[in-house]
């Protein structure tokens, strides 16, 4: 069904702001990531976590059809707000995608459970809420976000938040789990590409650079451990590790993200090795939306160009 929206207009690469290769990678990577996450969230089953990740984002697709120009508008402008894509639909539109596509879902009776985690893809989870439609919706969320965070999906903004892992019960174990699964889901995804004639992508650089971490937030740490570990950047967790001074003189050290868990003589002594250092209180500070999610996009940026 997905498929059939898209051929709608097979060869349109006319939108500015949602480039369809870009959708239909983000949409591959989130159905494998939804499917691999079923096996290890409970009351989710993969053949439906897999489809509804393939469609979550489909209402994109209809909005572009049908309100051309100012779905571009509003694509431009999640782009640089600190606000999400689905907000700013409600805003112009009075729907959001993921609403929208389940409206599709149901006049194609797919089965609810597929339906209700579509449309809640972007609502705020709800804990009182429980049962197997409501572990697909948290499931399809946080597969979303962590396909984002793999940044291979380019249209709108994209922010992360600790909800799903706190309300998922994410362990460390999982999160293990989770980091593993990433690099084959990248090469999964770009097999897949190969067969829709999509260009390649690069996919992991040769020899990741190390990032040391000094968070203090569990839920935190294991979010920026994900986000960067999806840009193969190798972790150095300081909690169970300070840097020696031979690492810290080896400049093969990329980058520092630390929160008030280092000691001041910690910090001082990190600052002075010019290795780039970012204190993530005061980013989070300055970049932390009303709604509790950060935009990943800033840092994937900073890690970039510490
Ligand atoms: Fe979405
Ligand atoms: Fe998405």
């Amino acid at each position: 069904m997905s498929l059939s929206v898209i051929k709608t207009n097979p060869n349109d690469k006319g939108s500015i702001h949602l480039n369809q290769e870009d959708f239909w990678r983000h949409s591959l990577t989130t159905a494998i990531l939804c499917k691999k996450l079923a096996t290890i969230i409970p009351n989710t089953d993969p053949e439906e976590a897999f489809i509804a990740g393939l469609m979550h984002d489909m209402g994109k697709l209809v909005l572009l059809e049908f309100t051309k120009n100012s779905y571009e508008i509003a694509l431009a402008q999640a782009s640089k707000a600190k606000a999400t894509l689905a907000a700013l639909e409600r805003e112009i539109f009075e729907i959001n995608h993921a609403v929208l596509a389940a409206e599709l879902c149901r006049h194609w009776l797919i089965p609810d459970v597929i339906t209700n985690a579509i449309g809640k893809h972007h609502e705020p989870l709800i804990k009182e809420e429980s049962g197997p439609d409501q572990a697909l919706a948290e499931l399809v969320s946080l597969g979303n976000q962590i396909a984002h965070m793999m940044d291979m999906g380019k249209s709108g903004n994209h922010l992360i938040s600790t909800e799903a892992i706190r309300y998922l019960n994410l362990k460390k174990a999982d999160f293990d789990f989770i980091q593993k699964t990433i690099k084959a889901v990248t090469k999964g995804v770009e097999d897949a590409a190969k067969l829709f004639g999509f260009r390649e992508t690069k996919l992991i650089e040769a020899n990741p650079l190390p990032v040391a971490l000094g968070l203090e937030d569990p839920e935190e740490k294991m979010l920026v451990q994900l986000i960067v570990s999806s840009k193969n950047h190798l972790i150095i967790d300081l909690s169970k590790e300070p840097l020696s001074e031979d690492r810290l003189n080896s400049k093969s050290l990329k980058a520092i993200i630390y929160d008030k868990s280092i000691p001041d003589s910690e910090k001082e002594r990190l600052k002075a090795s010019q290795i780039p250092a970012l204190d993530f209180d005061q980013w989070k500070k300055q970049y932390k939306t009303d709604s509790g999610m950060y935009p990943v996009s800033y840092l994937h940026v900073w890690l970039a160009n510490p």
